[in-house]
């Protein structure tokens, strides 16, 4: 395998202080605000994998588990899972810490897919993705159902073509 990456090599860590401007009346994070900061993140894993311009084609459904209050410190993870020919899946893990209080609490996951670009903005292959570890493998493996699910809902895709998705529920 000539030019390929590690979900290792690709991993991206994002800290930030929860402000006061960053929350809405009961003083707890804004989503919208996550959500940026979430893109923000997972976008840059992206760019270590493709080394170029990329931009975020989908975004599976997100929901907040557990609000975040002002102070905390949000921790974000992201890595991509598994590139296809020019796009590519990052899975995003968040949390929110208290450190005073010594407390940490998993708030979300989700999973962004991003396209890398070329100079003339034109979709770009991007280089393979080797998973290592064993939860690094489940998730690629998964990934290629979820894929089948956005490009169907997002009308790319037929679901006679989802093969790997079809085989989870029908026996043929
Ligand atoms: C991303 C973009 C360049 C793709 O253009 P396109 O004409 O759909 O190009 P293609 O059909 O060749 O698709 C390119 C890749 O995106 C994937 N893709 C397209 N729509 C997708 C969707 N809804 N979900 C997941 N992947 C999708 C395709 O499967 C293809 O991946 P592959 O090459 O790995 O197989 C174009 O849709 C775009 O510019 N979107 C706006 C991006 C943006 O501005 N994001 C910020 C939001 S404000």
């Amino acid at each position: 395998m000539e030019d390929h990456r590690t979900p290792a090599q690709t991993e991206t860590i994002f800290t930030q202080v929860v402000q006061p401007n960053d929350t809405n009346p009961l003083g707890n994070l804004h989503g919208g605000r996550l959500l940026y900061w979430m893109d923000e993140c997972s976008a840059i894993a992206a760019t270590k994998l493709s080394r170029a311009v990329v931009v975020t084609v989908s975004v599976d459904g997100v929901s907040f588990k557990n609000s975040i209050d002002v102070g905390d410190i949000v921790v974000i993870k992201a890595k991509v899972t598994r590139t296809f020919r020019t796009s590519m899946e990052v899975f995003i893990e968040v949390w929110s810490e208290n450190i005073p209080n010594n407390e940490k609490v998993k708030c979300n996951e989700a999973y962004y897919t991003f396209v890398a670009l070329d100079d003339a903005r034109r979709p770009k292959p991007v280089p393979e993705l080797v998973p290592e570890t064993d939860e690094e493998k489940r998730l690629y493996d998964g990934a290629i159902r979820r894929r089948q699910v956005r490009l169907i809902l997002g009308g790319k895709m037929k679901v006679e073509d989802a093969n790997e998705l079809r085989a989870l529920f029908m026996k043929e």
